[in-house]
């Protein structure tokens, strides 16, 4: 056996190839904010994100198929990071799509300016008349680019289809709705709005997979649903919360970034746990002790 090597960084991921088709990603308690790392990390966050995303895969596995290998302490390749267990996850390398695939079912962030400006939101034509964080009538897909520095940018359902093909978007795409309906119906049974989430795809020995993290708060808006009302921004359990925040230090989004003091974290770190704990309806101390016997 080959020994795991390092093939990557993200803002929030360490990526480890494992032999030749696996992949090691192990999620850190880095927190980014309009795409910039802060300086203070978020406590037990990459458990959180690990754990939900495991939660949404084995979830998710009868719509479509995914990377999922295991989340074991047992299974993990030593990589020389402490703490891996919980935060770990071992997964099927796959060629990613370069698309971000979003889902909306509600009006917010980036799509609530669009329509505002235009009626639509990335090609779809909307009703007139919905206030921001309106549900919509149906689920839409509006793609992004995958940026590999900057910020990622809204296109239409044709661009992204030219990225990936045709009739691999047409099936990511598929899955990407199918998903999301049904996660959000499991969530809002838990009191949970899946406002919206990205979801990314890849290849594998030919078949289009789900990859990377799933309905996370770092890659979702859930707001709690005895607290919604249309015509306004919702509170959250995701960053919206950070950012909030950093908006009102009057910081311009350019680095460096301000220090989150305590109280920020702390609560920020409570609600990541708690979104985990409402949507999975289990502790998260439970689970971090079953993956890590
Ligand atoms: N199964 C997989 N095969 C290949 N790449 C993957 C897989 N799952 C996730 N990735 C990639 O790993 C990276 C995850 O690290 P992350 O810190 O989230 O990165 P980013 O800053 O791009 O969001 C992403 O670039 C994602 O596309
Ligand atoms: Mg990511």
């Amino acid at each position: 056996m080959t020994s795991p090597k390092h093939v990557g960084s993200g803002k929030v991921r360490e990526l480890f190839q494992v032999e030749t088709d696996r992949l090691l990603l192990v999620a850190s308690d880095r927190i980014s904010a309009y795409d910039v790392i802060l300086p203070q990390a978020i406590p037990d966050k990459g458990k959180v994100l690990t754990g939900l995303t495991a939660h949404w895969l084995e979830f998710t596995a009868g719509i479509c198929p995914n990377h999922f290998l295991s989340v074991r302490a047992a299974d993990l390749p030593d990589v020389g990071i402490e703490d891996l267990p919980g935060r770990t996850m071992l997964c099927l390398r796959a060629e990613p799509i370069p698309v971000e695939f979003v889902v909306r079912g509600y009006l917010s962030g980036s799509g609530w300016k669009e329509y505002q400006a235009t009626g639509m939101v990335c090609g779809h034509e909307l009703p007139s008349g919905l206030v921001e964080s309106d549900r919509l009538p149906e689920p839409i897909l509006t793609p992004a680019t995958k940026a590999t520095s900057g910020h990622d940018e809204n296109i239409t359902e044709e661009q992204a289809a030219g990225i990936a093909g045709a009739s691999v978007y047409d099936k990511a795409s598929t899955y990407a709705i199918e998903i999301y309906s049904k996660a959000a119906a499991a969530a809002l049974e838990k009191g949970i709005i899946i406002a919206d989430t990205k979801f990314e795809f890849g290849l594998h020995d030919g078949d289009v997979i789900l990859i990377d993290e799933v309905l996370t708060p770092d890659s979702s808006r859930f707001w709690p649903e005895n607290r919604y009302e249309p015509g306004r921004g919702q509170p959250s359990f995701d960053k919206q919360y950070v950012r909030d925040w950093l908006d009102s230090t009057g910081w311009d989004h350019s680095p460096p970034p301000p220090d989150l003091p305590d109280d920020v974290v702390d609560a920020t770190a409570g609600r990541y746990r708690e979104a985990y704990e409402r949507l999975t309806g289990r502790a998260l101390d439970g689970w971090l002790q079953e993956v890590s016997a």
